[in-house]
């Protein structure tokens, strides 16, 4: 049996949320649109034609959710600004009506006892700067800087803890190269340029954070996967080790002042075609911490498209693999040896796993969600988080994705990730078993 207490008394236990996935209000006071309001808009391009609406409501129901939060007792409330919310247009005229809201929401948190820990972004591009390049132009760091800047004006006063970046490689990657998320870009031309930008942008944060109060602690939540070769073949190991750099050094090694992992990949030699002088130092800054967010198992084997991976994906419902209800791998054997590999680096100081969930599908009877497989997901991850803290790892927190129901991007409404079940036609909210599970844990 885990107990809260072996994970020391400074470890933090909280509940991650983001701006897009659970606000709604998407024009309310006088909010621009972002990329993902105009991408869903069109509902064919959500799961199920799922229309997002008002989320899971979260612009009016926060005091309840930040309740919820409490009544588990969980310590941490992890949540992100919308950037059109406080700057419409994205680089221009601030709307004091979206600064109002998070100033209630941060408020709120700190009256409940919650701490609140705020994430810059999470995937909601204002609309009016993709239409001038978005994350490929260059501007966006001046663009970025800018809103960083007037959210620390803002909320520095209260606010201590800061991720200046959600999952780069996730909305670069499904946003940039696939074209499977907003904005729908395609292709390396678009994804080298905008990944070398979101590098950038996350140093130049934590830099203009650090300058507000030596005492704010910073870090980016970056995404990871725990990889393996198909077989033992050469050919295969070596596929697994592109990949795994692909997945969880990219956007690492340059934050930690490595440069891009070109050491298996050589081909991202390319990226200095975006680079300009002073870069290589500018990607670079000394976080308090790296939030780590796994969610899935990858099996990879050598293939020759696409170019430069020479990778492809073994998909995980051929092979035998516990599958959620995204398809996707769920191995929670992956996560010590994650971490162990991350605590390898030095110029790491604190890790912590800034998300973590899994959506599979809950059974209501009468009043009750019944959600056995989501519970013991937690409690797996858990002992995996206890098994590398006692050899040495220094992971000190770990956030449930997510408190309630929400929107999962193109997937539409079906993956249900909450530990508190929300039916979206009345916004009625039912604590889950896995919920009731954590707050006898916590007590
Ligand atoms: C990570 C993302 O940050 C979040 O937005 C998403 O809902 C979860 N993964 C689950 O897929």
């Amino acid at each position: 049996m885990i107990k809260k207490e072996n994970f020391g008394s400074s470890f933090k236990w909280g509940v991650t949320l983001s701006a897009f996935q659970n606000e709604g209000a998407a024009v309310a006071d006088r909010k621009g649109p972002s990329i993902w309001d105009a991408f869903s808009s069109d509902t064919q391009n959500i799961n199920n034609g799922d229309f997002i609406g008002e989320a899971s409501d979260f612009f009016r129901r926060y005091r309840e959710d930040i309740s919820l939060a409490k009544s588990l007792n969980f310590g941490v409330f992890r949540l992100a600004i919308s950037w059109p919310r406080i700057i419409p247009d994205g680089y221009g005229q601030v709307n004091q009506s979206g600064i109002d809201f998070y100033n209630r929401v941060i408020d709120t948190c700190l009256e409940k006892d919650l701490e609140p820990w705020l994430t810059l972004y999470h995937w909601d591009l204002p609309q009016a700067l993709e239409d001038k390049g978005g994350w490929t132009n260059r501007k966006i760091i001046t663009w970025y800087s800018n809103f960083v800047d007037i959210c620390v004006q803002a909320f520095g006063d209260r606010v201590q803890h800061w991720v200046v970046m959600n999952e780069p490689m996730t909305f670069t990657g499904l946003g940039y190269f696939m074209g499977y998320h907003a904005p729908m870009r395609k292709g390396i031309g678009n994804f080298l340029p905008a990944a070398h930008h979101a590098t950038l942008c996350m140093a130049e944060a934590g830099r203009i954070i650090r300058s507000a109060s030596a005492k704010n602690e910073i870090g980016p939540a970056l995404s990871c996967s725990y990889v393996r070769p198909y077989n033992h073949r050469l050919i295969n190991i070596r596929a697994a080790k592109r990949v795994e750099a692909l997945l969880n050094r990219f956007f690492l090694e340059p934050l930690l002042g490595l440069g891009y992992p070109t050491d298996v990949m050589p081909v991202l030699r390319v990226m200095e075609r975006y680079f300009q002088p002073g870069d290589e130092d500018k990607m670079s800054f000394d976080f308090d911490f790296i939030g780590l967010q796994y969610y899935f198992r990858v099996v990879a084997k050598f293939s020759l498209s696409p170019p430069l991976l020479f990778a492809k994906e073994i998909a995980p419902n051929t092979r035998k693999s516990n599958l959620n209800v995204m398809n996707l791998d769920v191995h929670p054997g992956g996560m010590s040896k994650l971490l162990k590999f991350y605590a390898s680096y030095p110029q790491i100081k604190k890790l912590l796993i800034t998300e973590s969930g899994v959506c599979y599908p809950d059974f209501q009877v009468a009043r009750h969600v019944h959600d056995v497989r989501r519970m013991k997901y937690h409690q797996k991850m858990l002992k995996q988080v206890l098994k590398a803290k006692k050899k040495g790892v220094p992971v000190e927190g770990y956030f449930v994705w997510t408190l309630v129901d929400n929107f999962e991007w193109r997937e539409g409404f079906e993956p249900r990730f909450g530990l508190v079940h929300v039916d979206f036609d009345t916004q009625k909210r039912v604590v889950k078993d896995s919920g009731l599970w954590f707050q006898d844990f916590l007590k």
